[in-house]
């Protein structure tokens, strides 16, 4: 059907003034504007998790942002709450470069180099599969938020820990806590091999071999263009940029404290933001009185993000409101009940 975008947004919310608080719309910072001015909750992937444990008179749950986070707000749910994607295609890129087939399998390689003295730490951007296998081994989910916070948990548990599927994020909080990177080995998970020079005994975290392709676009090149440009210019980025990036930088944090650190920056002030395109231009919009760019000048979006659009939105609103569960998010009963173990070591502690 073809709708203009007045027709779109009219549908959208005269359904949502129809289903009321039967219906909640989460909203993942990175979405489109467009998407995000329906949403009833907006946040990083630690508030999304939270929202959606707390709500629970939603009865349909439309999850704008990508399939892992559907699945977590599935498994946070109740029974009758269901949980919808408005397009199956919205994946993560580094989610898909762990599965549960070579989690089992580097479990076990692992088990038999370093014994009983690992907990596995996975971030919520991974399968419930993965969550699930984790939360049956005694382990936890961090987020970007949480992180710091649950690798120093994780090292009060055990003496290493196996953190996947971000090897960035894993690698700059690790490094935050003091971990050297000559402690730190890099699981890689299509060769099963350790990639680590030093003696074994010494390896204190086994970063997964995968990454953010949206983040991984930030390099050593960009943060000294900008050095070079603005001189007293601010750079902020995500932890799931590398390393070195994160080493030049001035700050670095999850969606919610770089939009924080913006927001209470004084008028004036120039920043260059190493983040999800979306989330940069609006804080170029929402902030005029500073100087706002983007750490790459040839924008780094997410394209799986951005795949739920108004168009997806209402066609998703539309099937919810006439009783159809078209790309439902349906997690598996006894993968949901240790993948919220997992879950909830995390929540209890943030
Ligand atoms: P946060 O929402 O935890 O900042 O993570 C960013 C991200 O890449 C989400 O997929
Ligand atoms: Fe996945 Fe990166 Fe997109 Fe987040 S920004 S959903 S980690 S690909």
């Amino acid at each position: 059907r073809n709708m203009s975008v007045q027709e779109l947004e009219d549908l959208i919310r005269g359904i949502k003034e129809k289903m009321g608080k039967k219906l909640f719309l989460p909203g993942h910072h990175y979405q489109k504007d467009e998407v995000l001015q329906f949403a009833d909750a907006t946040g990083d992937s630690l508030k999304l998790a939270q929202v959606a444990a707390e709500n629970k008179e939603a009865e349909h749950i439309v999850f704008c942002g990508v399939h892992f986070m559907a699945e977590t707000a599935d498994i946070l749910t109740t029974e009758n709450q269901k949980v919808y994607l408005p397009d199956m295609r919205a994946g993560c890129s580094m989610a898909d470069m762990a599965n549960i087939y070579q989690t089992e399998r580097a479990w076990e390689f692992l088990q038999v180099l370093f014994g009983d003295t690992i907990f596995p730490l996975t971030y919520v951007n991974s399968t419930a599969a993965i969550k699930s296998f984790v939360g049956a081994n005694g382990g936890a989910t961090v987020t970007s938020s949480n992180a710091e916070k649950m690798v120093r948990w994780a090292f009060s548990k055990k003496d290493r820990l196996l953190f996947l599927p971000d090897q960035h994020l894993g690698r700059n909080t690790a490094f935050t806590i003091g971990i050297g990177l000559d402690e730190m080995a890099v699981y890689n998970p299509v060769e099963n091999i350790l990639e680590y020079d030093g003696p074994l005994e010494k390896v204190k975290v086994i970063l997964w071999k995968g990454h953010c392709s949206v983040h991984e676009n930030f390099t050593v090149k960009n943060v000294e263009e900008v050095r070079q440009t603005y001189p007293d210019m601010k750079i902020i980025v995500h932890p799931e940029c590398r390393r070195e990036v994160v080493e030049l930088s001035d700050m670095a944090g999850s969606t919610n404290y770089i939009i924080e650190a913006i927001k209470t920056a004084s008028a004036g002030s120039s920043w260059a933001i190493g983040t999800e395109m979306n989330l940069v231009n609006r804080l170029i919009a929402q902030h005029p009185d500073k100087h706002i760019i983007s750490l790459n000048p040839h924008m780094c979006p997410c394209l799986t993000m951005n795949r739920i659009d108004l168009q997806h939105l209402a066609w998703s609103l539309e099937s919810v409101f006439s009783g159809q569960e078209i790309n439902l998010i349906k997690v598996d009963e006894e993968i949901a009940s240790n993948a919220k173990l997992a879950l909830n070591r995390m929540l209890v502690q943030s």
